[in-house]
């Protein structure tokens, strides 16, 4: 099967485009240049790659050249301005990149005859933010106080427009949370910032330590993305999904810090920052119930799992060792996990 994933240079999207490439698959992918030491300028993603495109998604018209000219059976759409913070500086561009650029990705695909199934990516942040303490479920209202929040609330109900308005490619729409893993290098994150201070031997300044984030591994959240292709190419899985660990299984970013520097050591260490900081929302969990029901899926890399893998591959990796093969032994653990998961028997 021929997949195209859009957002391949970033953090998810490498590690889907090694997973898919793993099992045998031709992988496409259309996105901007990588960023410097991520996991797909390390992991040498593009080896892999049958088409290496980098095209702004901005670009309605080269756009739908490329997915057209790409021709994939599947289309999984992560391509983005992800940061929050970064939101508050360059808002336009995360509009015109997370809704206008979602749009794009849709009728590219419609003028796409081989595409048979989509998957958008938006994220847990599309939901309003009520402060409730149970799981945001599909069906809860969507809203976004931030820049970033409210484009991807735009792109989720785009999405949904389209599919009501355009009906032809089965899409769905997969949200999941705060996602961990090697070789994220963005900026703001928590864990990347976390480790490049325990690498360097600088204490980590911590902005919200008492908020509370449904920490996921990379893996369960790609297990979820293709999970949904898995079921919209046997005729089902169409609407929005959440991914993310049970709602009990959310931990405050102070128990993450003190996991990760004690499991670290060599001195790692971090400090309370909280002060004067851009908005960002305090609570928000997911609640993963349809997508278990309905696909079997499961987070199987629980906390602190998901934090040992990313410490284990960021220490192994800038101690010298080979980052694809570090990427493909999580990627092969993760496996035999997860051996009994529906979305192995199709990919
Ligand atoms: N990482 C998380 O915790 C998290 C949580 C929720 C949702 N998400 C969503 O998952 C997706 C992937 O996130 P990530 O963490 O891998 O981000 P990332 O920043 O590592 O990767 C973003 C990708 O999008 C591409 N991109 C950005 N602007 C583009 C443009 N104008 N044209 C073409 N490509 C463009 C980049 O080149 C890169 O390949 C995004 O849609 C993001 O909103 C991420």
């Amino acid at each position: 099967m021929h997949f195209l994933v859009t957002g391949h240079t970033g953090f998810k999207g490498a590690w889907l485009s090694l997973i898919l490439a793993s099992r045998g698959h031709d992988v496409s992918g259309i996105a901007l240049d990588p960023l410097p030491g991520g996991v797909f300028e390390r992991a040498q993603v593009t080896e892999v790659l049958r088409d290496d495109l980098r095209i702004d998604i901005r670009d309605a018209q080269a756009l739908k050249d490329a997915v057209t000219g790409v021709g994939a059976d599947v289309v999984l759409h992560l391509a983005a301005q992800p940061l929050v913070r970064e939101s508050y500086r360059i808002p336009r561009e995360t509009y015109e990149t997370n809704a206008m650029g979602t749009y794009n990705v849709l009728e590219a695909i419609a003028a796409t005859p081989q595409t048979q199934a989509d998957v958008i990516i938006t994220t847990d942040k599309v939901y309003r933010n009520v402060g409730q303490l149970e799981g945001y479920v599909e069906s809860d209202s969507l809203g976004g106080d931030d820049p970033y929040s409210a484009s991807k609330a735009m792109a989720d109900i785009l999405t949904q427009s389209w599919v009501k308005s355009f009906p032809g490619v089965p899409t769905a729409i997969a949200r999941a949370g705060n996602v961990i893993g090697g070789g994220d290098v963005s900026k703001d994150r928590l864990v990347v910032d976390l480790v490049n201070g325990f690498a360097s031997g600088e204490p980590v300044h911590i902005r919200m330590p008492d908020a509370v984030r449904p920490w996921q591994h990379v893996l369960d959240c790609l297990s979820g993305y293709l999970s949904v292709a898995d079921a919209l190419l046997a005729g089902e899985g169409t609407g929005a999904w959440n991914f993310g660990p049970d709602p009990g299984d959310a931990h405050t970013v102070r128990e993450l810090a003190d996991t990760g520097t004690a499991w670290w050591g060599d001195g790692a260490a971090w400090v309370d920052d909280s002060g004067d900081h851009p908005h960002e929302a305090a609570l928000l969990t997911l609640d993963p119930t349809k997508a278990q029901t309905a696909f079997g899926w499961r987070n199987a890399v629980p906390f602190p799992a998901s934090l040992e893998w990313t410490l284990q591959w960021e220490k192994a990796v800038r101690g010298g060792a080979d980052a694809r093969q570090a990427t493909l032994d999580q990627i092969n653990a993760f496996i035999s996990l997860t051996a009994d998961a529906p979305w192995l028997g199709r990919f």
